[in-house]
C-alpha cells in the first residue's frame, strides 16, 4: 500500500470534518486552541503535505524556507492577510480560503453590531446586570441613535458588503457604497445601493460599515483625518480587519463625542484590544466572531477539508479545490512547472 499523505490541522475542528479528512489522509490535528510561533509553524509544516490553518497562523517566505514537501495551505477564513500569497506561489504551494459560505452570517453580524452600538445595547445590559435599574428611569436616559431612515455607508462592496446592503431595505435606509470598482448596474439595483467616492461616503453616512480586505495599502484607511470627516453623531462598524482603523484615533473621536458609537469585531493586534477602546462604554466589542454561527462554521470547516484534499489530488473534487486563491499553482502543476 502506498504511503498516505499527511495533513496538519492547526486548531481543533469539528469531529465529523476531521473524520472525513481522515478517510483520505493521515491527520495530525491540534487537540486544543493555542498560538503557534513562527518556529512552531516551520517545524509542523516541514513534516506534512497539507495544512488547515487559522487566521492567527501567519505564513511568509521565512516560514516556508527549505520546505519542499508542503503542497496546500487551506485557510479557515475568507480573508487571507495572514498569508503571503506571492511567497506561497513562488514556492509552488496552493493557498485556499472559504469564501461565500459565510457571507450571510457575517452580514447578519454587521447588523447585530450596528444595532447594538447605535442603540447602546452593551452598555445598557451591563448597567442592568450591575443592579443599577432601581426605580423609575429617566425619560432621557439611554438615548441612542436611530438606524431606520438614515444613510448606511458601506466601504468595500464585495459579496459580504452586498449582503449587508440588501438588509438595509428593511430599515428603510438610503445605501451608499464605495469600492475600487463600481458594481454592475444590476447588482447596484439588487442592493439598492449607489456608488459614491470615498470622501462623499465618509461625509454622508450616518452609519459606516467596513467590509474591505486588509492590505498594506489600506492600513489605517480610517484614521484621524477620515474620522474627522465623518458626520458628528455617526456610528462606525468594523467586521473586516482591525488594521483598517487607527484605534487610538477612533477612541479619541468617541471620547470627544464626534462619533456616537462603534461596533468592533476585529482589532489590529488580536487578541489584544486597545486599552482606550476598552475604557469606552459606547463601543460594542466582540472577539472576531462574524462568521461564528454553528451552520456557517461547519460549512467553512467542510470547505477547508475539500480545499486541502482537492489540492492534494484526493477526494471527490481531486485537482479542483472549491476556493483556490492562487490557481496558477494548479495550472503550473498540470504543466509540470513552477507557477
Ligand atoms: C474572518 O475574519 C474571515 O476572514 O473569514
Amino acid at each position: 500500500m502506498s504511503k498516505r499523505l499527511k495533513v496538519w490541522v492547526s486548531r481543533p475542528l469539528f469531529a465529523d470534518a476531521l473524520a472525513r479528512l481522515g478517510q483520505f489522509v493521515e491527520v495530525d490535528a491540534e487537540p486544543v486552541e493555542r498560538t503557534h510561533s513562527a518556529q512552531d509553524l516551520r517545524r509542523q509544516l516541514a513534516a506534512v503535505d497539507g495544512a488547515i490553518i487559522g487566521l492567527a497562523d501567519r505564513f511568509d517566505a521565512t516560514t516556508l524556507a527549505g520546505n519542499d514537501r508542503l503542497k496546500v495551505i487551506s485557510n479557515l477564513a475568507v480573508g487571507y492577510n495572514n498569508l503571503d500569497i506571492d511567497a506561497l506561489t513562488r514556492a509552488g504551494i496552493l493557498a485556499c480560503n472559504t469564501p461565500d459560505v459565510l457571507n450571510e452570517t457575517t452580514a447578519d453580524y454587521a447588523w447585530a453590531l450596528l444595532l447594538a452600538a447605535a442603540r447602546r445595547v452593551g452598555a445598557a445590559e451591563r448597567w442592568l446586570r450591575a443592579g443599577q435599574w432601581q426605580g423609575a428611569m429617566r425619560f432621557d436616559d439611554w438615548l441612542g441613535v436611530d438606524v431606520h431612515g438614515r444613510t448606511l455607508g458601506i466601504l468595500g462592496m464585495g459579496r459580504i458588503g452586498q449582503a449587508v446592503a440588501r438588509r438595509a431595505g428593511g430599515f428603510d435606509m438610503r445605501v451608499l457604497y464605495h469600492n475600487r470598482h463600481r458594481l454592475p448596474e444590476s447588482v447596484e439595483c439588487e442592493c439598492a445601493a449607489r456608488w459614491v467616492d470615498r470622501e462623499t461616503l465618509l461625509r454622508q453616512a450616518d452609519h459606516l460599515v467596513l467590509v474591505l480586505p486588509y492590505t498594506r495599502e489600506n492600513h489605517h484607511i480610517i484614521g484621524a483625518a477620515e474620522l474627522a470627516r465623518m458626520k458628528r453623531g455617526s456610528v462606525l462598524v468594523n467586521i473586516a480587519r482591525g488594521g483598517l482603523v487607527d484605534e487610538a484615533a477612533l477612541a479619541a473621536s468617541l471620547r470627544e463625542g464626534h462619533l456616537a458609537a462603534a461596533g468592533l469585531d476585529v482589532y489590529e493586534d488580536e487578541p489584544v484590544v486597545h486599552p482606550d477602546l476598552l475604557a469606552l462604554e459606547q463601543v460594542v466589542l466582540s472577539p472576531h466572531l462574524g462568521s461564528a454561527s454553528a451552520g456557517t462554521r461547519r460549512n467553512m470547516a467542510g470547505m477547508a477539508v475539500d480545499n486541502v484534499l482537492a489540492g492534494l489530488g484526493l477526494g471527490p473534487t481531486a485537482g479542483r479545490p472549491p476556493a483556490p486563491i492562487n490557481p496558477g499553482v494548479l495550472d503550473a502543476r498540470r504543466r509540470g512547472s513552477k507557477a
